[in-house]
């Protein structure tokens, strides 16, 4: 089969290195692609807004499966225009897609679901903004509801901070149109989990639980960032996992098909737990990064037949390796707010359970690798167990050179 790959990071070098290890996948394009996808698949120079393009893409190079990676196709419906040119598609539809693409959306869908999330208003002014803080306590929380590329979320010590904030979205406009109206919400200390499942919009499978680490920092210091580094699966009690099922996945993906929405894909559910009970952040409606690097690699089914045959509305039963995947990133110097890009990069080589994929990299006009984004490798280890996967990451992420490199030391042991 010929599947094409919409995206550029670590999440779709993962998904392309998956592919091409199965014998049913003949050839693997990828739009619009990095210097480690690109050893794997044929890059198509693709404009992905312009759904024209893709289509005739896909029928120019007989594309059997689309797996569409990041939010901002899904939200923008790429699935659909291409759904509607008969071909199968990896991703929800638009609609779907809102309970990612609108925070708004994806309370009123929480509350009517009946899934435990935390309180919030709707805000759309900083005087309506400050007049609300009233009914909540500091930290203040306050969620721009449109995209904003993991910028929307302000979480603010004092009122003087939720000021600042409500002015930045509203008077000075910083994510124009996706913070014209925010969710000002309730603050819930407790620990994150991402909990995955793929779903056809009846049925789901839970996909491995696997533990993020937000902050750019040991100790979870620093700045929140898209995720420094993942292990899976993540061990909870037993109690807490029927609870997340009950009262999480099972009335959501129920609520899914009570809207009768398309859903076929992964339902990515962020959870905060507080005192033993979950409590849903958000959904996003795409797999993880770098949630996708330490979960396909503890799938035994083949990825291209799951992803096909649910591209089909059709969900297979889901089989795990009872292994550990551990997941580092290397992010550039500068990252989170100003990436310095074109750093030469030297990498040792792969080997079957400890490997390198890379999200922001390119080639220069030398061949020289050279980092072109913000988080620029991961460095995956696959072992028999916890101690063993994170001593192979961290033995192999000390081989790399990457002048001004930020990674965490602390991956799966600060929870
Ligand atoms: P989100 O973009 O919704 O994932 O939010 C980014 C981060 O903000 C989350 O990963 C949490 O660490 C934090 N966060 C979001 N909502 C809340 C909340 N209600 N209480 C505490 N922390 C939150
Ligand atoms: N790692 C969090 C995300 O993919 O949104």
């Amino acid at each position: 089969m010929h599947v094409l790959v919409i995206g550029s990071g670590g999440r779709e070098h993962a998904v392309t290195k998956s592919l091409a290890e199965s014998s049913f996948v003949k050839k693997i394009f990828c739009a619009p692609s990095n210097a480690g996808i690109t050893k794997l698949a044929e890059t198509l120079k693709l404009d992905v807004k312009n759904h024209q393009l893709v289509i005739e893409a896909c029928k120019q190079h007989k594309i059997d499966l689309v797996f569409i990676g990041p939010e901002d196709p899904l939200v923008d419906g790429l699935s659909d225009s291409l759904r509607n040119e008969g071909v199968f598609v990896f991703g929800p539809s638009r609609e779907a897609a809102q309970l990612e693409g609108s925070k708004i959306f994806a309370k009123e869908f929480m509350s009517e679901a009946k899934v435990p999330t935390a309180k919030a208003d709707i805000v759309s002014s900083v005087d309506e903004t400050m007049g609300l803080a009233k009914k909540y306590s500091a930290p203040y929380i306050l969620k721009a509801d449109g995209l904003a590329a993991g910028k929307g979320v302000f979480i603010c010590h004092d009122l003087t901070e939720l000021q600042t904030a409500a002015e930045n979205l509203f008077n000075k406009k910083i994510l124009g149109d996706a913070g014209r109206r925010a969710l000002l919400e309730q603050n819930l200390p407790g620990k994150e989990i991402s909990f995955l499942v793929l779903t056809n919009g009846t049925e789901f499978q839970a996909l491995p639980l696997a533990q993020d680490h937000k902050r750019l920092m040991d100790h979870n210091k620093g700045p929140n960032t898209g995720g420094m580094g993942t292990v899976a699966p993540m061990a909870i009690d037993a109690d807490l996992y029927q609870k997340i099922i009950h009262q999480v996945v099972e009335p959501s993906i129920k609520n899914l098909k009570n809207r009768d929405y398309l859903f076929r894909g992964v339902l990515f559910i962020g959870l905060m737990i507080v005192n033993n009970q979950p409590y849903v952040l958000e959904y996003n409606v795409r797999f993880g990064d770098p949630e996708t690097q330490v979960i396909l690699p503890l799938i035994k089914n083949d990825i291209s037949q799951l992803f096909l045959d649910l591209s089909h509305g059709n969900l297979q039963k889901v089989e795990l390796h009872n292994k550990t995947a551990f997941c580092i990133v290397n992010a550039a110097e500068g990252y989170p707010d100003n990436s310095v890009k074109n750093t030469p990069i030297d990498l040792p080589a792969d080997q079957k359970n400890n490997y390198i994929l890379h999200a922001g990299t390119a080639l220069n006009k030398q061949n020289q690798l050279i980092s072109n984004g913000g988080r620029v490798l991961n460095i995956v280890a696959v072992a028999e167990n916890y101690l063993d996967a994170r001593a192979q990451a961290y033995e192999l992420n000390s081989k790399i050179t990457f002048n001004g490199r930020q990674f965490r030391n602390d991956i799966g042991e600060y929870t």
